[in-house]
């Protein structure tokens, strides 16, 4: 949720902090500080509000050292306001503390260092830090952070300064991402995540809970609060610059919009062999244990009963079409989790059962409590995940990563597309290997999924005629979205997409439900989208009718069809046509309109779209 960045080197403090700090804002941005040691002091600088504010303030008025760390905020305990914002210090100013995280008994502990006569100014939970590490100072700084760490319950990402010892940065993580870049000529730079360090240097090592790193010129060491001496491998970072750059688009979410027909060519990219069509996933080549035996993670697989998918926000309506395609191409009864319902809920664990957990980031707080809580009961885990190294991806037993590249768009567009592409191949793959669908059939599907691109290209050309659209209904204050079948979690999608970066409310609903209840909300202020792509069903049909339905009670419909089908303009306000697939790739191409409908509608109602309110990309807390 919030960005936490320390540097220690020879380089201007404010331009490595301030550029690591606009790399990060993607993880919250309602107020933001830097705090440097400067002559033995503590000098720093903190605002409510976003970045530019604090760049300003500083291209005026910048701060002077070697050693320095930075914070950019999504507020959990405390408005966004200046005294909130971070780094928290103790009584004295001796001790800076930047976090991402939640301090769950921060309330105790407050009380407790309250009755010892310290004074807390703000209502963060972060607050506690530095006055416990006060609490505990005795001459020995990295005893006292030792002695109290172990004392916080809940999860964290630290860097810490002080004057105590004002050549260095500690450094600590449990339950929130930290990454450690060496640099050349002794320079460090630690941050919640790579898109921070890679501009100053490539090389990296990923810190695992309960580790407590020690920085200084030239030298660093990795040790916990048992005082273990702890080594680390180190590896590279391979992202590209241009990546987390915008390249001329006005947002990343629009980057990202038009980068889906190239990030799902690199998703598929070696996954589909040549000469026959098979699947081939590498990430399940990896060897697992289970009860004792070492097994390829893919025949462990092969003979499941059961998956439980588990994820939140988009990549949970990616796991809902995941449940579509694994059941009806690979047959395996597969079950949908919200992971913040899941981790909390009787997790039964069957035999040849196994646990997906889907996450754009891999690093998100519920979709992680559901791996550990798998793990911790014997079931195997597997992951669908987009950023290489995260904590996710290196803690299931197996996995197959998106490589989509880094998504900075706060609502997901491509890792949506990426995701559905993966649980596509993962389908087919089961199927190949149980000999469920037919070779000729099979053939159809994947020679379908090669052309997805394509397809994805010729839907962005109509990017002008969505924005008409955009621009018509943009005043308008609720949205329905109606999808069937495959294309339900679809109009989820849609709808999740338009509240989040517009604030107009949005429901997602399987069109025939619509009758149940929500048809009452119908009239001519209420714009319906409706998913209605044809199908080799019965499903058209039935959408056909419940687009009637909304129709004869006066309402807008925006309708996504198949190209060619004049027919459906009898029933639509608006039609956004997108080519003809097979039925079951139909939600890679149909919420590709939706995600540039939401866009345009938020632009033209003047929205941030990049960084909506409230939100945060990578949800680290509960
Ligand atoms: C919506 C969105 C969120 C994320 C959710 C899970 O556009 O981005 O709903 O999908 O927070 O994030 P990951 O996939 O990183 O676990």
């Amino acid at each position: 949720m919030c960005g936490i960045i320390g540097y220690l080197g020879e380089r201007n403090i404010n331009e490595v902090i301030l550029r690591g700090l606009e790399r990060l804002e993607y993880r919250g941005y309602d107020s933001c500080g830097i705090c440097v040691v400067c002559n033995g002091k503590l000098e720093y600088k903190k605002i409510e509000g976003r970045l530019h504010k604090l760049k300003e303030m500083l291209a005026r008025d910048p701060l002077a050292g070697n050693i320095g760390i930075g914070h950019t905020r999504w507020a959990t305990h405390g408005v966004p306001n200046e005294i909130n914002a971070h780094p928290q210090f103790d009584c004295k100013k001796n001790i800076a503390v930047v976090h991402n995280g939640i301090i769950e008994n921060y309330h105790t502990l407050r009380q407790w260092l309250s009755s010892r006569g310290h004074q807390f100014i703000s209502d963060t939970d972060t607050e506690v830090i530095p006055h416990l590490i006060e609490e505990y100072y005795h001459g020995n700084f990295l005893a006292a952070v030792q002695h109290a760490l172990p004392l916080l319950e809940g999860t964290y990402g630290l860097a810490i300064i002080t004057t105590y010892e004002p050549n260095k940065i500690f450094v600590a993580r449990r339950g929130s991402p930290l990454i450690l870049g060496i640099g050349t000529g002794g320079e460090f730079i630690v941050a919640s995540d790579a898109t921070a360090i890679i501009d100053w240097t490539r090389k990296v090592t990923y810190l695992s809970d309960d580790e407590i790193v020690v920085i200084e010129k030239g030298n660093y060491f990795i040790t916990n609060s048992k005082n273990e001496t702890i080594i680390k491998d180190t590896e590279e970072v391979l992202m590209d610059l241009a990546e987390i750059e915008k390249g001329g688009y006005p947002h990343f979410m629009l980057k990202e919009i038009f980068e889906q027909p190239e990030t799902i060519t690199n998703t598929l990219r070696g996954r589909i062999l040549k000469d026959n069509n098979q699947v081939r996933l590498g990430g399940l080549e990896t060897e697992i244990i289970i009860d004792d035996k070492k097994i390829k993670a893919k025949d462990y697989l092969v003979n499941v009963d059961r998956i439980v998918i588990s994820a939140c926000g988009t990549s949970w309506h990616a796991g809902l079409v995941g449940e579509y395609l694994l059941e009806s191409l690979a047959r395996v009864p597969t079950e949908v989790e919200y992971a913040s319902e899941l981790r909390y809920r009787t997790m039964i664990k069957l035999p040849n059962m196994a646990v997906f957990v889907i996450s754009q980031s891999g690093e998100t707080a519920d979709t992680l409590a559901v791996l550990r809580k798998a793990k911790e009961m014997g079931i195997p885990v597997f992951g669908i995940v987009n950023v290489v190294g995260s904590t996710i991806a290196r803690e299931t037993h197996a996995g197959i990563y998106l490589h989509c590249g880094s998504e900075i768009g706060v609502a997901s567009t491509k890792a949506f597309t990426s995701q559905v592409a993966v649980l596509t191949l993962l389908s087919l793959f089961l199927a190949q290997r149980r000999n469920i669908l037919h070779d000729t059939v099979r053939h159809e599907i994947v020679s379908a999924l090669l052309r997805i691109p394509t397809q994805i290209e010729l839907i962005l050309r109509k990017k002008d005629e969505i924005k008409r659209i955009a621009e018509k209904y943009h005043t308008f204050n609720n949205f329905l979205y109606l999808g069937r079948g495959i294309n339900f979690p679809v109009a989820l999608e849609g709808a999740l997409k338009l509240k989040e970066i517009s604030y107009i409310h949005a429901e997602g609903y399987p069109a025939a439900e619509m009758k149940h209840g929500p048809i009452a909300l119908i009239d001519k202020n209420m714009p319906v989208v409706v998913i209605a792509t044809d199908t080799d069903d019965i499903i058209y049909e039935k959408v056909l009718n419940n687009i009637e339905e909304v129709k004869s009670r006066g309402g807008n419909t925006i309708i996504i069809a198949t190209e060619g089908n004049t027919g459906i303009c009898r029933l639509a306000d608006e039609v956004i046509y997108v080519p003809k697939t097979k039925d079951i790739l139909t939600p890679l191409l149909n919420v590709i309109p939706l995600q540039l409908l939401a866009y345009y509608i938020a632009v033209k109602r003047g929205c941030d779209v990049d960084k909506p309110r409230h939100l945060a990309k990578s949800v680290t807390v509960e």
